[in-house]
């Protein structure tokens, strides 16, 4: 595989960072992950304005145009013949000539950007049906900003994995934030139910797109806070992110959803979504 480093493409055997990069000593970067399809970006423009965003609430200067940005993307699809896969893209602050708390001078420390692909065929074939399981979100405040700080993310997907279930979803003063790696819905008699955008979740991609063909679908929406109680006696729930589209989820600490089985809003708004990308 062909990887992207501060410039250069690399066989990923010969590519590197340095032991003082602050995203490896401090979780100082930030992140996008960016689906393909037929060998075709997904959003990109979404990722990139907050891939930006990201950037400027830290204080980290862009350090690459959007078009080059485009262009790394393209090209790595391209040599490393993805059809289906994601493209992972990472930014940190810099590597630093020591571990220093204090960000370093940004006149001598320039971003590292790093980038690869992962090959996913039969990405937009896979549907699974999800058990999830409630965890408590003890995240920092900022989730609005995609930093690689993924350790309790990881550690939810853990737990879930050990109760018997795919994932977790994160209850903060009672309510669900979102899940480890996406955002939640439920419906309710046709209602789609999502928490509305705030420091507390990240604002995905997938969501605005999906909200958006849901909305021009005439299908109804409704934004605010739900219970994990209210999620369990839900008619169906789902996911969106950009590795997993929309994903129906089946099971939630334990108690089924409606009939079960995938729900039908979920179905539709994958397909549409599906449709719409390709
Ligand atoms: N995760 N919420 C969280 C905490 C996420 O990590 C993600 C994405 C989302 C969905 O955002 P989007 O639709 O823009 O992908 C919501 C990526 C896919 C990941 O960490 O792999």
């Amino acid at each position: 595989r062909t990887v992207y480093v501060n410039g250069e493409y690399l066989p990923e055997t010969e590519a590197s960072v340095s032991i003082f990069d602050r995203g490896f000593l401090f979780a100082d970067a930030v992140y996008e992950v960016t689906s393909v399809l037929n060998g075709k970006l997904i959003d990109f423009e979404g990722h990139a304005v907050r891939l930006a965003r990201s950037l400027n609430e830290l204080g980290i200067e862009n350090p690459i145009s959007k078009e080059d940005l485009l262009e790394v993307h393209r090209e790595l699809v391209r040599v490393n013949e993805i059809d289906e896969g994601l493209v992972y893209l990472q930014i940190s602050r810099g590597a630093d000539s020591d571990r220093d708390f204090v960000f370093p001078d940004p006149e001598k420390v320039k971003p590292t950007v790093v980038l690869f692909t992962q090959n996913k065929p039969g990405l937009a074939e896979t549907v699974k049906p999800m058990k999830v399981i409630s965890i408590e979100d003890i995240r920092w405040g900022r989730r609005d900003i995609k930093t690689v700080q993924l350790l309790y993310p990881s550690m939810g997907k853990m737990m879930a994995k050990a109760a018997g279930a795919d994932d977790a979803w994160l209850i903060e003063d009672g309510f669900v934030t979102e899940g480890t790696s996406n955002n939640v819905y439920i419906v309710k008699d046709g209602k789609i139910i999502t928490r509305g955008l705030s420091n507390d979740i990240l604002h995905g991609i997938t969501r605005a797109a999906v909200l958006r063909f849901a909305e021009e679908a005439q299908m109804e929406i409704e934004e605010r806070n739900f219970t994990i109680e209210e999620a369990q006696n839900a008619d169906e729930a789902f996911f969106t992110s950009a590795s997993a589209f929309v994903m129906p989820v089946v099971e939630i600490d334990g108690k089924a959803l409606g009939d079960g089985a995938p729900g039908k809003v979920a179905l539709r708004l994958r397909e549409i979504y599906l449709d719409e990308s390709l």
